[in-house]
């Protein structure tokens, strides 16, 4: 599998913009005072700032990130620079290549991938235009407008007929099963449930899955070294967890076999495991 993933182009801080940002831009968001900092965000205008403060860590925001040279000069600086917004491009990257290999490993064709909290579906729409394959796709977020942006990027990418859309919370997933599910893509979902939450949704998706099919994670580490930051201007809460631990959770939901790929910041971690041979949830039948 590190053969997948050899020849993709990751972005890296120099080594000036490593130093900068430990020793004064990380201590000055972390540390200058909250108001200060949230006026100096709404005084620029800030539109990572604006969609933070809407919906934090909603689709938003990270449109923004990936765009990468968003309108406003102090975003251009937030996303260009910010470890965050470039370790999340990095994991984009990451998984669309790693999704694109696992559906072309699919036997059955087309291959069903489902998105929980799925935003848009940059990743899935860019791992299908990858693929060799042919995939399906079904996107389940809670948010109220991203399919609207999500069903352009779908008609650009020319995936309109082969995408679905389900506005939806991920915790009531079983209600939303219907369908033999061959690839299962958690990315910048766990970081927002709790432990009890993560292990059940990932139960409830396994009863649609064959054993040896694919659930592709993402772990969270707070190397970036802004969580005070975000916590206090952005109202962004992230559950922080290790390759470990989520792989603990995803073991008491039944999958096993894991491999990790960190991008180059070390901020995440994009995990694939597989689904055990337990019987008792096997999808027979509901093909
Ligand atoms: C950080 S964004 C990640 C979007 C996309 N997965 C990506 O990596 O580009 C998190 C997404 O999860 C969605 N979300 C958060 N909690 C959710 C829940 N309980 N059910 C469904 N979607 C949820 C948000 O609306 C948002 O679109």
């Amino acid at each position: 599998m590190e053969s997948w993933v050899a020849d993709i182009e990751f972005e890296r801080p120099s080594g000036v913009g490593r130093v900068m940002k430990k020793l004064l831009i990380n201590p000055i968001g972390n540390h200058m005072p909250g108001k200060l900092l949230r006026g100096l965000l709404r005084f620029t205008r800030s539109e990572l700032a604006k969609s933070n403060w809407i919906d934090p860590g909603g689709w938003r925001s990270m449109v923004i990130s990936y765009d990468g040279s968003p309108e406003r000069m102090v975003d251009r600086i937030l996303v260009k620079s910010g470890t965050i917004p470039m370790a999340a491009r990095n994991r984009k990257k990451l998984a669309a290549r790693l999704i694109a290999k696992l559906i072309d490993q699919v036997a059955q064709q087309p291959a069903h991938v489902l998105c929980l909290g799925a935003g848009p579906g940059h990743i899935i729409m860019e791992a299908m235009a990858q693929a060799g394959h042919q995939a399906e796709a079904t996107l389940v977020d809670i948010s109220e407008d991203a399919f609207d942006y999500g069903r352009q990027l779908a008609e650009r990418c020319g995936l309109r007929d082969r995408v679905r859309f389900i506005q939806g919370d991920v915790r009531d997933i079983k209600k939303m099963l219907d369908n033999r599910v061959d690839i299962v893509k958690m990315i910048g979902i766990c970081e927002y449930l709790e432990d009890d939450q993560i292990v059940s949704i990932v139960k409830a998706v396994s009863g649609m899955m064959p054993p040896n099919a694919s659930i592709v994670f993402n772990s969270l580490s707070n190397r970036h070294g802004t969580d005070a930051f975000f916590r206090r201007v952005f109202g962004l809460h992230m559950i922080h967890r290790s390759v470990e631990q989520l792989q603990s959770l995803m073991g008491q939901a039944g999958f096993c076999d894991f491999d990790s790929f960190a991008e180059p910041l070390m901020v995440y971690e994009v995990v694939v495991g597989k689904r055990g041979p337990g019987r008792e949830n096997s999808p027979k039948g509901r093909e």
